[in-house]
């Protein structure tokens, strides 16, 4: 049995799609994927979806990138029902496969994909190290590792815009530099490493985000959240106030395992 408790409820599901689009639990939706998979040809191909959520990126992958089969793992039962269901439901359950598993090392056989993808999920794993060398064992050589993840400015003490934003959100979180990030890739194997800052873009998004919940989008928020709402409204505010300080940088990640 898992020691681990979810985190993600309905209510939060529920306000995350609300602002980030149906099965998206992360900014940008289709668009931000399309960004981060820039030049990245999917077609044909065997991926690993690391912290898949409820399967909206899955179903782009397949739908859209040609992906030839998608493994999709979380840690959250719920969440990986629903992208079980999503995936069903889009006629995609042959494409997409969907697996609980625990955290820590994948459950999963040496050099078995192709592509390792990942969206705004690592941020939740604290040993980055640990992490890249388990992405670089399940790759095949000459596989890929292309993903977005929340990272922060530096590796000192948060401050305290940055803080109250973590505390807010209230998620377990380990994050790190890009410099970390990348230290943590190549320490792995991982070669022609990058990172790309999106800092400006994730401000706009919460700011937008927050506008909408505090105002159009109130009655709907409550729809899907309940006496939960205002929490989420306060969730949406630290977490633009601390991009809009700099601290908070979502960023683009890529490595390649080298061919042999
Ligand atoms: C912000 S959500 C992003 C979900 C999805 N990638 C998306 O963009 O819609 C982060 C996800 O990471 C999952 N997660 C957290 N720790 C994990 C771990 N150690 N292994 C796999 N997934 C994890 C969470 O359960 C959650 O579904």
């Amino acid at each position: 049995m898992s020691e681990h408790e979810n985190e993600y409820t309905d209510d939060f599901v529920g306000a995350l799609e609300m602002v980030w689009g149906d099965g998206f639990m992360s900014p940008g939706g289709e668009e931000e994927l399309a960004l981060f998979l820039e030049g990245v040809d999917l077609a044909g191909k065997d991926v690993l979806d690391v912290g898949c959520g409820v399967g909206g990126c899955d179903v782009v992958l397949a739908r859209d990138y040609g992906a030839r089969h998608v493994l999709g793992i979380d840690i959250e039962q719920p969440l990986i029902d629903r992208a079980i269901e999503r995936a069903a439901k889009q006629g995609l359950s042959d494409q997409l496969t969907f697996q609980l598993v625990e955290p820590g090392p994948f459950p999963l056989a040496d050099e078995s994909f192709d592509v390792v993808f990942s969206k705004d999920a690592m941020i939740h794993i604290e040993d980055k190290h640990a992490l890249f060398k388990e992405v670089f064992r399940v790759l095949k050589p000459g596989g890929l590792f292309v993903a977005s993840d929340w990272m922060r400015r530096d590796e000192e003490k948060p401050g305290p815009i940055a803080q109250h934003w973590i505390d807010t959100v209230g998620l377990s979180f380990g994050m790190h530099s890009p410099p970390f990030y990348i230290d943590a890739l190549e320490t792995a194997g991982f070669v022609d490493t990058a990172t790309t800052d999106r800092n400006a873009f994730a401000t706009a998004a919460m700011k937008a985000d927050y506008e909408l919940m505090t105002g159009e989008g109130r009655e709907e928020l409550i729809r899907r959240t309940g006496d939960a709402a205002d929490h989420y409204i306060d969730v949406w505010h630290a977490g633009w106030k601390a991009a809009e300080c700099g601290e908070l940088r979502p960023g683009h990640l890529r490595g390649v395992k080298p061919a042999g």
